[in-house]
């Protein structure tokens, strides 16, 4: 059996592709759970698949393409909203196929599994879902600078609501692209109100970082990556008193976030997500 967490980008995202830095979360109470067991036949790989091509990463790595196995999925994480469920899937499954073999896998091995299958997947990751993915601190990702852990503890709740709408981040991507100079002052401060989030992160200033999160999530509207039902959720969210929310991840559906100081108020605005239609809802101790 193989593990893992799943994650939700705090800001940074659209403008990350552009060079200035992304924060992620690691969520490590939504989980995935990938089994490895004997079976009658080889196992058949399927490269249009995830799973299987996180698989056959890790047999073939091991000399064991054509092992008699298959494998069982069991997923908290639903696809395609942000939450990294395609690395997720790949840790769980890489771990599992190890595990199963009895085989020792140290963490730089696993990450460069991880991503050999998520090239497979989805042609240019840039790591950071698996990097979060397998780590239990806040990651912060630069292009051409690289990865770095950030120390959260802010002891204050992220709630996560599902629209129950695919995201696309590669149209989405591809939109903020066809706007060419019109999306410049929309990435800048995108990127300024990164590293102020990150300078209150340091600070545990929760009222800060919750303005710069509401502020984001209206330059990503102004990007036309949000969608109605985001918008609507995040606006639900503030009038409950959330300190701040907005849409996470390539958008056009998928999740939004809300950051909330305790946890009775938490569990209000979950609540009242859900009324509004949020398909679920998970509350994370950040
Ligand atoms: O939807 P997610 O969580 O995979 O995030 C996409 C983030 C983007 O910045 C929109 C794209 C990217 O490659 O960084």
């Amino acid at each position: 059996m193989g593990v893992s967490h799943s994650k939700i980008i705090l800001i940074g995202e659209h403008s990350v592709v552009y060079g200035y830095p992304a924060i992620a979360i690691p969520l490590k109470n939504i989980t995935v759970k990938c089994r490895i067991e004997k079976s009658k036949n080889e196992f058949m790989y399927n490269e249009k698949d995830t799973l299987s091509t996180a698989v056959y990463t890790a047999l073939k790595y091991l000399k064991k393409p054509k092992e008699k196995i298959k494998y069982i999925i069991d997923s908290e994480i639903p696809t395609k909203r942000g939450m990294g469920s395609s690395a997720a899937v790949s840790i769980a499954a890489i771990r599992a196929i190890f595990e199963y073999f009895n085989e020792k896998l140290e963490d730089k091995l696993l990450e460069e599994l991880v991503n050999e299958a998520e090239i497979v997947a989805h042609s240019k990751p840039s790591g950071l879902d698996a990097k979060t993915c397998l780590s239990d601190k806040a990651v912060k990702f630069e292009r051409n600078i690289g990865f770095s852990n950030i120390d959260l503890d802010l002891n204050a709740y992220l709630i996560i609501a599902d629209t129950g709408i695919y995201g696309n981040t590669k149209e989405a991507v591809q939109k903020v692209a066809d706007l060419g100079e019109k999306a410049k002052p929309m990435l800048e401060n995108l990127g300024k109100l990164a590293l102020e989030i990150e300078k209150y992160i340091n600070q545990k200033n929760i009222i800060e970082i919750g303005k710069r999160l509401s502020l984001a999530h209206e330059e990503l509207k102004k990007l036309g990556v949000s969608i109605e039902k985001s918008d609507m959720l995040v606006e639900e969210a503030l009038k409950n008193e959330a300190v701040g929310a907005k849409m996470s991840g390539g958008g056009l559906g998928g999740c939004i976030i809300a950051l909330v100081q305790d946890y009775e108020n938490a569990e209000v605005i979950a609540e009242k997500l859900k009324e509004k239609g949020a398909v679920n809802i998970w509350i994370e101790k950040i």
